[in-house]
């Protein structure tokens, strides 16, 4: 098979979590950039990271690299490709351009100025043109200019990897599916002990670890893959792949995954969204606040997402982020918790010392996440401020 170079863009914070899942699934000569790790590898990587990979946003396939100083000069650069070898004129195409420290400083006329140069190549040679389709093309073209570089790749994943094709509802803050798994893998969850979210909203985090626990490849329910519209999808490659990944999923698991939620509604879209991701039966859900609910199990991890809070932090937010540090305290001897926030003065109500403070984002918002170890017996965590 033919040796590939494989750019995977991850979120912010997930670099080294996605090197590990990427050298776990054969990656070779994987290389860690800022929101980014390259590997080399082939179709079957290709395939197998766009269906197996927890973190990935989207794979590409580097197509050439180039210098650039103006529009002209990428237009030229652009239409030396041979764009038939990667698409028909019959075929649709979209183009996605981000652009760093350029003279050319809007990403949508660069991606505007790429299509013509597809476009008008195609013209040249066979006097038609290809239509641009944005949601569905059968290429989907990525343009990434950094200064005077240039690197034009197809886009393998199509739609964000992100969307596995669970969620149904979210409430009005859900963190995307990606980075509820990043979260799960960065508190290092054995995958066999109790797992809480006693702030569930939607389900997120609980979906994402049990499709863990149960080893579910996490693109498994999505309907397509931008690969497969490609001119050389190799359907049988495609279909071992999938087979290999169905065949290592469980069935069964002994532990608890605990979801609490004040919000009666969030516990109906956790519910629905966990019955699309086909989890709902190893996720036990409960409608109540977490100041009242009593854990029932071996000590885990306790992994939420709170609110919050507007841009001024009120009393409110404050007394909540008081109420989980002390629940942590009274409740939990033993467990780990793990709190991901935006909102770092509420996170100091906590009243406990992080041991650990991961920096990450959520979209644009900058966050940390805190753990907390809560120490049975002796070795006790004391109430200090942060
Ligand atoms: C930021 S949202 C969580 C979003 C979730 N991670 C998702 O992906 O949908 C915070 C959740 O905390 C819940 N919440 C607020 N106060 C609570 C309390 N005292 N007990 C339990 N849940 C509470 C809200 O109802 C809301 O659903």
């Amino acid at each position: 098979m033919e040796k590939l170079k494989l750019v995977v863009k991850t979120s912010f914070g997930l670099e080294d979590i996605l090197l590990r899942e990427l050298t776990d699934l054969g990656a070779q000569k994987a290389e860690k950039g800022i929101r980014v790790v390259t590997v080399e590898g082939d179709q079957r990587l290709m395939y197998k990271i766009n269906l197996c990979s927890r973190v990935a946003l989207r794979v590409l396939q580097p197509v050439k690299k180039f210098r650039v100083g103006n529009e002209q000069q990428l237009y030229d650069e652009i239409k030396k490709i041979d764009w038939s070898k990667y698409m028909s004129v019959d075929g649709t195409l979209a183009v996605d351009a981000v652009v760093n420290k350029s003279v050319m400083t809007h990403s949508l006329y660069v991606a505007l100025k790429t299509k013509d140069a597809i476009v008008d190549q195609f013209r040249d040679n066979t006097g038609k043109r290809p239509n641009v389709d944005l949601v569905r093309p059968s290429l989907r073209i990525h343009l990434h200019i950094n200064g005077e570089d240039a690197e034009v790749s197809l886009d393998s994943s199509g739609d964000s990897l992100h969307k596995r094709g669970y969620r149904m509802q979210t409430g009005d803050a859900p963190i995307n599916e990606a980075l509820a798994a990043g979260l799960i893998l960065l508190s290092e969850w054995d995958r066999k002990s109790p797992f809480l979210d006693f702030m569930c909203g939607s389900g997120t985090i609980l979906i994402e670890a049990a499709m863990m626990a149960l080893n579910i490849a996490p693109g498994s329910l999505r309907k397509e893959f931008g690969f497969q519209r490609w001119n050389d999808f190799n359907e049988k490659l495609w279909s071992e792949v999938k087979a290999e990944a169905a065949a290592a999923q469980k069935s069964e698991i002994d532990f608890p995954i605990t979801g609490v939620d004040l919000n009666t509604m969030m516990i109906t879209y956790a519910k629905e969204n966990a019955e699309a991701a086909k989890v709902l039966k190893y996720i036990t859900f409960k409608q109540m606040s977490f100041d009242d609910y009593v854990p029932d199990s071996a000590p885990g991890i306790i992994l939420i997402n709170p609110p919050y809070g507007g841009r001024i932090t009120t009393g409110d937010i404050l007394a909540l982020y008081k109420s989980m540090g002390d629940q942590f305290k009274k409740k939990y001897p033993g467990w780990k918790g793990f709190v991901f926030t935006a909102n770092m003065e509420a996170g100091k109500n906590i009243g406990l010392k992080p041991s650990r403070k991961i920096p990450l984002f959520n979209g644009k918002l900058e966050c940390r996440l805190l753990k907390f170890e809560m120490y049975a017996g002796t070795k006790r965590q004391s109430d200090v401020q942060v």
